[in-house]
């Protein structure tokens, strides 16, 4: 019988962007179908690769070497949206990854649920960045992109309270940050389908950050561990460099991510005086 495990690797060794896509979405609604029906998929383990295939194109460059463009312009804006569909497809891969690769601890079901929804979400925000990008007479893989998005599941390869710490609680939280700058930036450009779609982005990425602190709360509970403590050593330990404010607070605060966790790991100089 098909394990979860298997599903995930099935992913993670699938090259091409959309047909990664694809069957990352077919797997999440098999995943759900058997839930429904009362008949779970065992959850099983598999060994996923440590690097997921990934499509020739884009090439990947150090992140100094990849060129920069002012938002302003049309290829600006092209560029932009370039790498978003780079951090989806990562993302895609990230949540899987998650799945096969802590699959011989023992999790409740609503874990293997939260992922597999957030992998299916990921692989719809890659399909509607690339279809911004081919009206725009472009495509993913058109241009460089970041080499380095996948250090994060390198570095956290064997600790799954520093995978979910990383992951969902500094790099997808940075997104609520940054997503509505883009919009913004799409919405001066009038490109009506960009906004639309990272609206949506914006929107589902808000659940990520929440599975991922809900998860790394119960984990904490589980072993009688100060939730706050572990999250500043391991953050500390496994990400290289400060968390950057302005930080989104009002969504923070929706995904449970209180001021506390993520204010003493910022920028000194940028810290707001005490009231
Ligand atoms: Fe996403
Ligand atoms: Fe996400």
């Amino acid at each position: 019988m098909t394990t979860l495990a298997d599903m995930a690797v099935e992913v993670l060794t699938t090259a091409d962007g959309r047909a990664k896509c694809a069957l990352s979405r077919a797997h999440a609604a098999a995943w759900f179908a058997a839930r429904a029906a009362g008949t779970p998929l065992p959850i099983g383990t598999a060994q996923p690769p440590l690097h997921p295939a990934r499509p020739a194109r884009p090439e990947l460059l150090p992140p100094r070497d990849v060129p920069r463009r002012r938002p302003g312009s049309p290829q600006g804006r092209i560029a932009l949206l370039h790498a978003v569909a780079h951090i989806e497809l990562n993302a895609v891969d990230l949540h899987w990854d998650i799945l096969a690769r802590f699959g011989h601890v023992p999790m409740p079901l609503g874990f293997y649920d939260d992922w597999v929804k957030a992998a299916d979400e990921e692989s719809k925000h890659f399909g509607l960045i690339c279809d911004c990008l081919e009206s725009l007479g472009s495509h993913y893989g058109a241009l460089p992109a970041h080499a380095g998005m996948w250090r994060a599941a390198e570095d956290t390869v064997d600790d799954l309270f520093g995978r979910l710490a990383v992951v969902p609680m500094v790099l997808e939280a940075r997104g609520l940050d940054v997503t509505p700058g883009m919009i913004e930036i799409f919405r001066k450009a009038g490109v009506t389908q960009a906004i639309d779609a990272l609206s949506v982005i914006y929107a589902e990425e808000v659940g990520h950050v929440a599975y991922g602190s809900k998860w790394f709360n119960w984990l904490c509970g589980r072993d009688g561990l100060d939730p706050k403590e572990q999250f500043h050593a391991l953050v500390r330990h496994y990400f290289h460099g400060a968390l950057k404010p302005p930080f989104n607070e009002e969504k923070r605060a929706e995904a449970g991510l209180p001021p506390d966790f993520y204010w003493p790991l910022a920028e000194q100089s940028d810290e707001p005086a005490a009231p």
